[in-house]
């Protein structure tokens, strides 16, 4: 897998959580419904999975509302998890965000015993957006709360609901090569952590699998159902070429400048005018994680047995130069 990045400020973000983990009533982790097992954070589940949670899938305005559906089910079946789509459109975004968390942990009322909320999400996930909206209309964020790391804020929801900010770092993902794909797609890694033509072939590989009618719709790749079967057989690279050429992503002498045509296609995706797209479906991400954990799991298993071969060798060794 090539695409790598160095998350900034993860070690800060970790201790900052493991403080503040402790009063917490409800954790709400704010995911991309567009990747949504792609966009979790295994960090936080792995520090905060003993608390109740709420996932909130948003920018649900750009996702497949079918294959949310199916991620709503699939979390609000595990327990202590509640599950609701959002995006920066909606009406009444804390409202319903209240609601989800007052559910989670009903006890939690009145202002002896104030529900205290925990917010986090990898970066670019709509974070700031939302909770500008709440600060905008309550203006009543509180600031740093002393004793507390400075990397918080604190901002009051209710006279007895406060939530606590989390900063917005993205931890390595080494074992799920599709999720670093559906990352760099999606915005949420940095540019020079990938390599742009790489990435779009990989989102057209996707996207081609479930997505062909909206592709030939939108490079004008045909109409009929033989010609979206054909599109969505085609090899990645003649796909890219093809919707190159319709967009004239050309170098001089009509050669393909993939490199434009790849930032044509994942430009496309992001402000999703290419239509509402999933890249993944809480079946496949089950699966992609296993096979993830699988592989981590044989490479140890080999670090081990050349580990132990070294140790043997350097024993055998040693009895040799006793013996001479
Ligand atoms: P972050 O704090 O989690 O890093 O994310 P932030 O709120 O900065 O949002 C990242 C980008 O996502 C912004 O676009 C923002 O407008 C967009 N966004 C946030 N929520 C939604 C949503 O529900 N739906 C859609 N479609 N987009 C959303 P940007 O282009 O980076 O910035 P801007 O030009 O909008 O300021």
């Amino acid at each position: 897998m090539t695409v790598q990045w160095f998350p900034g400020h993860m070690h800060a973000t970790r201790k900052a959580i493991l403080e503040r983990v402790k009063d917490i009533d409800v954790v709400i982790e704010m995911l991309d419904a567009r990747l949504p097992g792609s966009s979790a954070n295994p960090m936080l589940a792995q520090i905060t999975g003993h608390k109740p949670g709420l996932k909130v899938l948003n920018k649900q305005d750009l996702a497949d509302p079918e294959r949310t559906a199916a991620w709503l089910a699939h979390y609000n079946s595990l327990e202590n998890t509640r599950a609701i789509g959002l995006d920066a459109g909606m009406a009444a975004p804390v409202r319903a965000l209240v609601a989800a968390c007052r559910e989670l942990a009903p006890h939690r009322k009145g202002m002896v015993k104030p529900m205290r909320v925990l917010i986090g999400g990898i970066p670019n996930v709509g974070k700031s957006t939302l909770i500008n909206t709440m600060v905008g209309k309550r203006s009543a964020k509180t600031g740093d709360e002393a004793g507390i790391t400075k990397v918080e804020q604190r901002i009051a929801l209710d006279d007895d609901f406060y939530l606590y900010d989390t900063p917005g770092v993205l931890w390595p993902k080494i074992t799920v090569p599709e999720s670093g794909y559906h990352l760099a797609a999606s915005g949420a890694v940095g540019r020079n952590a990938y390599d742009e033509e790489e990435v779009a072939l990989e989102l057209l590989k996707s996207l081609k699998r479930g997505y062909a009618p909206l592709l030939a719709a939108r490079y004008k790749l045909g109409s009929t159902p033989a010609e979206h079967e054909a599109l969505a057989r085609m090899p990645e690279d003649a796909l890219l070429a093809a919707i190159g050429k319709k967009r004239g992503a050309l170098l001089p002498g009509g050669k393909l400048n993939a490199q434009k045509a790849a930032e044509v296609v994942l430009n496309d995706f992001r402000s999703g005018v290419l239509g509402r797209i999933t890249l993944e479906t809480p079946e496949e991400f089950q699966r992609w994680w296993q096979a993830g954990l699988a592989a981590e799991a044989a490479k140890a298993e080999e670090r081990e047995r050349r580990r132990a071969d070294q140790a043997l060798q350097r024993s055998g060794m040693r009895v040799q130069r006793t013996q001479d």
